[in-house]
């Protein structure tokens, strides 16, 4: 679809608002801008419009679209600056605007979206400071700022309480000190990124509390110091970057075998000990510090095996908590379509458009019937390439109301799929007259 008028597509949701709720069209070619007035509020809780072309302003009216909890702009042309009217979007779960030409600062008013799991503002050209708001949003797991021009600190004011999982901070322009309270973050363990920008001063000791963590790019900054021997204790760490900083001194016992792994993650660090050949030259001339080094070793080889014995068993217990969250909130409680349900899903439960799942065959398409979480029975109704009845489709039945025909839940149109799907009913004899 080279070039649809965006304009025909929003009125069409307009149009739809009392039986829509999902909205995507990802991975097309839409371009344009998306029309000023957006007036009417369709309720619509799910909108992706990432990987199309579209252009101009975000507009502020979709502040107002309060039941959206998913909103995916990413990988468009969108410029200007983010509305801080987003701000009263209380049901926002994910909101994803990365890979656009966004510029001006982070509205601090995002702090008001309290529900905000997943915030991707990435490789945008952001300025100004991170605003303190974001940063303490409780249910916050994903921050992604990377790839901007973010200036100032990274506010210090991390709690335990907090559900980050992964903070990617890297290629911007902050300065100070990396901040202490980082290491509150007790379940952080997918990444934490804060390379290439301008911090200072000495990694926390604090880190030793990220015994979770996986990943810990701090590269291309200016830290100095040494690197604290407590991080022995971020058992598990598989990938780590310190390089181009002016590091000095030994590494955390726990760290050694990591040198051999990722030989390019300590370059650029002039003063940091990092072969044992450096290491035993430097042991044997002060012999004071052969009992130190020794001692320092044994305790932490004991308190490691303590944290990781404690870690496995925590493990266990994280993993349960964290699949019965994701199931909490992954199905809508209204008892509509799952709320993160995505394209990949729906090939998934229909196991590619198998046959075995058709119900209907019609001039136009084909219609399957599946379940989505709950139990709760759908149509799918997939259109043949070319055939261009499906917006007309999507017209008709948002005009023609009626208790006998089936409702429209949400419809797909991606990569030239085009999809709707409708509440399934027991008995019609409609799905053969598609
Ligand atoms: C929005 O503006 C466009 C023209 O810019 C107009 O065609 C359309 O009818 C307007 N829609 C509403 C809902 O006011
Ligand atoms: C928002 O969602 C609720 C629950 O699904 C629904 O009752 C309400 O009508 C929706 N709001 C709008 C403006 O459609
Ligand atoms: C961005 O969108 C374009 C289509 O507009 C697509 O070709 C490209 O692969 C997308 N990039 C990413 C990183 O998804
Ligand atoms: C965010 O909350 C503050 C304080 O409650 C309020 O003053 C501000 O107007 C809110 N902003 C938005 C965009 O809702
Ligand atoms: C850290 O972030 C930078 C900038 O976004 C990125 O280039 C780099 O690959 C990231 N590091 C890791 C280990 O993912
Ligand atoms: C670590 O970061 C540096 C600088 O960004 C990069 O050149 C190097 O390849 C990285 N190391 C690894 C193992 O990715």
């Amino acid at each position: 679809m080279g070039g649809t008028d965006l304009t025909v597509v929003f009125l069409l949701i307009y149009s739809l608002s009392h039986s829509l709720r999902r909205v995507i069209l990802a991975n097309n070619r839409f371009q344009g801008n998306i029309p000023e007035n957006l007036s009417l509020n369709p309720g619509i809780s799910y909108l992706d419009l990432s990987n199309n072309l579209f252009k101009g302003n975000i507009p502020l009216k979709l502040g107002a679209w309060n039941n959206l909890s998913m909103l995916d702009l990413s990988n468009n042309s969108f410029d200007g600056y983010i509305p801080s009217e987003l701000g009263s979007l209380d049901n926002l779960q994910k909101l994803r605007i990365s890979s656009n030409m966004l510029t001006g600062p982070i509205p601090s008013a995002l702090g008001n979206c309290t529900k905000l799991l997943s915030l991707d503002l990435s490789l945008n050209s952001l300025s100004g400071k991170i605003p303190l708001e974001i940063v303490r949003l409780e249910k916050l797991q994903n921050l992604v700022l990377s790839g901007n021009k973010l200036t100032g600190k990274i506010p210090d004011s991390f709690t335990s309480t907090q559900s980050l999982l992964e903070l990617q901070l890297g290629d911007n322009i902050l300065e100070g000190q990396i901040p202490v309270t980082l290491g509150n973050l007790q379940y952080i363990y997918l990444a934490l990124n804060l390379s290439n920008n301008k911090l200072t001063g000495e990694i926390p000791a604090t880190f030793s509390n990220l015994c979770k963590l996986q990943v810990l790019d701090l590269s291309r900054n200016s830290l100095s110091g040494q690197i604290p021997l407590a991080l022995s204790s971020m058992i598990s760490l598989s990938f780590v970057n310190v390089s181009f900083n002016q590091l000095s001194g030994n590494l955390p016992a726990n760290w050694i075998k990591l040198v051999a792994q990722l030989p390019n993650s300590f370059q650029g660090n002039p003063n940091l000990i990092i072969n044992n050949e450096i290491e035993k030259k430097h042991r044997s001339k002060s012999t004071w510090r052969i009992p130190l080094v020794t001692i320092a070793c044994i305790l932490s080889l004991i308190g490691g095996a303590l944290l990781a014995s404690r870690y496995l068993a925590a493990r266990k217990a994280h993993k349960l908590s964290a699949v019965s969250r994701i199931s909490k909130r992954g199905f809508d409680s209204t008892g509509g379509l799952p709320e993160d349900l995505t394209y990949e899903d729906i090939l998934r439960v229909t196991e590619d458009l198998s046959d075995k799942y058709v119900i209907g065959r019609g001039r136009n398409g084909t219609v399957y019937k599946t379940e989505f979480g709950k139990g709760k029975c759908w149509a799918l109704k997939k259109f043949n390439l070319y055939e261009s009845s499906f917006f007309l489709e999507m017209k008709i039945m948002s005009f023609v109301r009626h208790r006998n025909l089936v409702r429209m839940a949400g419809y797909c149109c991606r990569d030239g799929f085009r999809m709707i799907i409708y509440e399934y009913m027991a008995g019609g004899t409609w799905w053969n007259t598609v």
